[in-house]
C-alpha cells in the first residue's frame, strides 16, 4: 500500500455550511489558491445544484486552480451530476464526489427505501457520472451507522460501477476510534477490488474524536482524508488538516506523508477565520492562540532551557514566525503587502492604496499593527456590499447612570435615526437598532476577543443571532468595543435570508 495520504479539504463545502460562514466567490477564490499553496490534493470547491452561487464558485475555482482535482458535490440524482459536469468544464483536473445514505436509518426515513434498491442507486449514480469524468468519489452517508457487512456489498458494488475513491463518512461522527479504524480494516478484508480504489475517512467531531477516527482509519488502510481548515464544519465540525498533517510530520516512524507545506498552516487557518469571521478558540491545536504560549513557571523555564523540553513542534513548522516584522505608523506601502501576502492575501494596487488609508488612520490610533489587524482591514470592504450600514453611534454611560444611545442607519441609502436607553451601553445601542430594525431576533451569542496588547487595541466582537429560525453569525472590529458590537450585530442582519 501507498504511503502517501491524500489530503481532500472540504473547507469551502462542508465547512462553508455553517450558518453564517458563507464567502462570496471571490473570497473562496482567496482561499482556493491559499489551498493550492497549501499542497492539498483535491479542493471540494461547492454542491453546484444547490445553489447558482456554489455553481458559480465552482466554475471560477476551477479557472483561477491548477494543481489541485476540484471536487463538486451531488447526491446521486442525474440532474445534480448534469449541472456538476457543466460547472466542472473549465478544471484541469476534476471529480464527481456523489453517493447515498447506507445506514439503515437513512434508507429507512430518508429514502423510504430498502438496502438492495440503495445500491441500485449507488451504481447508478456512479456509473452515470463516470460518463463524464475519470475520477468519480462515492460517498455512503452515515457510514459510521452503517453495518459492516452491507457497508462492504456497497463499497464492492461502486467499484465495480467505477468509483475511483470511496468516502466513509461518520456524518454523525458517533464512531468511536477503534470502531472507525476497524470498519476501514474490514473493508480492505472483504471487498473485491478495493485495490482499485482509495478508501477516504470523512469524519466529524460531534463527540471530538474526528482527528483520533480519521488518524484510526488511516493506520487502518485509508489513504485520503478529508478535512478542513480550523476544523471548520456543521454543527461541532469536521477534521482539521493541520492536526492530521501535523501527526504525520511529528510521528514520522509512521512513515505516510502528505503533500502539505506545513509552514503554510498558520496564515491559511488565519486566512479563513478572518474570511469566515469565525474565531480559533485559544486552545486549539496548532493554530489556536495559546497553542504555543508557555505560562507556567517551569514550562518556561525548561523551555529556556531546551526547547524540546515542552515543545513537539516547531512553531516555525507551521508558519508562525516570531520575528515578523511590527507594522508601525512609518511603515510603507511595500512593508503592509509583502505582510498581507505572508498571511495569504494578494491585493491589487488600487486596493492596497485603501487598506494603507485605513492602516494610517489605524495606526494613528495604536502602536503596534498585527497581522490579525491588517487582515481586519483588507477584509473591510465588504461590508460595502451591505444594505444596512452604521452610519453613526452616539452613546453616554457612566456608573450609576442608565446609559443612553442614538444611532444612525442608512438602510440602501435610506437614512434611519433612533434613541434608546439601557442597561449598559451595549444594550442601549443594540435596543436603539431595533427600534429601526423591527425583526423578530435574538442575540444567542456576544463574545469580545480579549484585548490582550494594549488600551489602544482593535475590540473584536463575535455575534450570534437567532432570526426566523436560523443562526447567523457576525463580526466587528473597532477600537471603540461599543460601535464594534453593534457592527457585529448589523453584520448578522445583512445576512438575513430576506
Ligand atoms: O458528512 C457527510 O456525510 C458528508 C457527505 C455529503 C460526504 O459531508
Ligand atoms: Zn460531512
Amino acid at each position: 500500500m501507498s504511503d502517501r495520504l491524500y489530503i481532500f479539504d472540504t473547507t469551502l463545502r462542508d465547512g462553508e455550511q455553517v450558518p453564517g460562514c458563507q464567502l462570496n466567490t471571490v473570497e473562496k477564490i482567496q482561499v482556493a489558491r491559499q489551498l493550492e499553496q497549501l499542497g492539498v490534493d483535491v479542493i471540494e470547491a461547492g454542491f453546484p445544484i444547490s445553489s447558482p452561487g456554489d455553481f458559480n464558485s465552482v466554475i471560477e475555482i476551477s479557472k483561477a486552480v491548477t494543481w489541485p482535482t476540484i471536487c463538486a458535490l451531488t447526491r446521486a440524482v442525474q440532474k445534480d451530476i448534469d449541472v456538476a459536469v457543466e460547472a466542472l468544464k473549465y478544471a484541469k483536473r476534476k471529480r464527481i464526489h456523489t453517493g447515498i445514505g447506507t445506514s439503515d436509518s437513512h434508507i429507512k426515513y430518508k429514502f423510504n427505501s430498502n438496502r438492495e434498491e440503495i445500491i441500485e442507486r449507488a451504481v447508478a449514480a456512479v456509473k452515470y457520472a463516470r460518463r463524464f469524468v475519470d475520477d468519480v468519489e462515492f460517498y455512503a452517508e452515515d457510514a459510521g451507522r452503517t453495518e459492516n457487512e452491507y457497508l462492504a456489498r456497497v463499497v464492492e458494488a461502486v467499484i465495480k460501477a467505477g468509483a475511483t475513491v470511496v468516502n466513509i463518512p461518520d456524518t454523525t461522527g458517533y464512531c468511536l476510534p477503534a470502531e472507525y479504524g476497524a470498519k476501514i480494516k474490514y473493508l480492505c478484508d472483504h471487498v473485491a477490488g478495493v485495490e482499485h480504489a482509495i478508501l477516504s475517512t470523512h469524519c466529524h467531531n460531534d463527540l471530538g474524536m474526528a482527528t483520533a477516527n480519521t488518524m484510526s482509519g488511516v493506520l487502518n488502510g485509508a489513504r485520503q482524508a478529508e478535512v478542513t481548515i480550523n476544523g471548520i464544519g456543521e454543527r461541532a465540525g469536521n477534521t482539521s488538516l493541520e492536526e492530521v498533517a501535523m501527526i504525520l510530520k511529528c510521528h514520522k516512524g509512521l512513515g505516510i506523508t502528505t503533500n502539505i507545506n506545513t509552514t503554510k498552516i498558520y496564515p491559511t487557518s488565519r486566512m479563513v477565520s478572518s474570511l469566515m469571521n469565525m474565531p480559533v478558540q485559544p486552545n486549539k491545536a496548532i493554530v489556536g492562540r495559546n497553542a504555543f504560549a508557555h505560562s507556567s513557571g517551569i514550562h518556561q523555564d525548561g523551555v529556556l532551557k531546551n526547547v524540546q523540553t515542552y515543545e513537539i513542534i516547531d512553531p516555525k513548522d507551521v508558519g508562525i514566525d516570531d520575528n515578523a516584522i511590527v507594522l508601525t505608523a512609518r511603515s510603507g506601502r511595500a512593508a503592509l503587502k509583502h505582510r498581507l501576502s505572508v498571511n495569504g492575501v494578494d491585493i491589487d494596487d488600487e486596493k492596497l492604496d485603501k487598506v494603507y488609508q485605513e492602516f494610517l488612520n489605524l495606526a494613528d490610533k495604536k502602536k503596534e499593527i498585527t497581522d490579525d489587524d491588517i487582515l481586519i482591514l483588507a477584509g473591510a470592504d465588504r461590508a460595502d456590499l451591505h444594505n444596512i450600514k452604521l452610519e453613526y453611534l452616539q452613546v453616554t454611560t457612566g456608573k450609576g447612570v442608565r446609559s443612553v444611545a442614538s444611532i444612525g442607519l442608512s438602510i440602501s441609502g435610506e437614512k434611519f435615526e433612533a434613541a434608546a436607553t439601557g442597561n449598559g451601553p451595549v444594550d442601549a445601542a443594540i435596543k436603539a437598532l431595533k427600534v429601526i430594525i423591527r425583526r423578530e431576533m435574538t442575540l444567542k451569542e456576544f463574545t469580545i476577543q480579549a484585548i490582550s496588547k494594549g488600551s489602544d487595541d482593535l475590540g473584536k466582537v463575535h455575534m450570534q443571532v437567532e432570526h426566523d429560525g436560523h443562526l447567523y453569525y457576525g463580526f466587528g472590529a473597532n477600537t471603540d468595543i461599543v460601535t464594534a458590537s453593534v457592527e457585529a450585530y448589523i453584520d448578522c442582519i445583512n445576512k438575513f435570508k430576506k
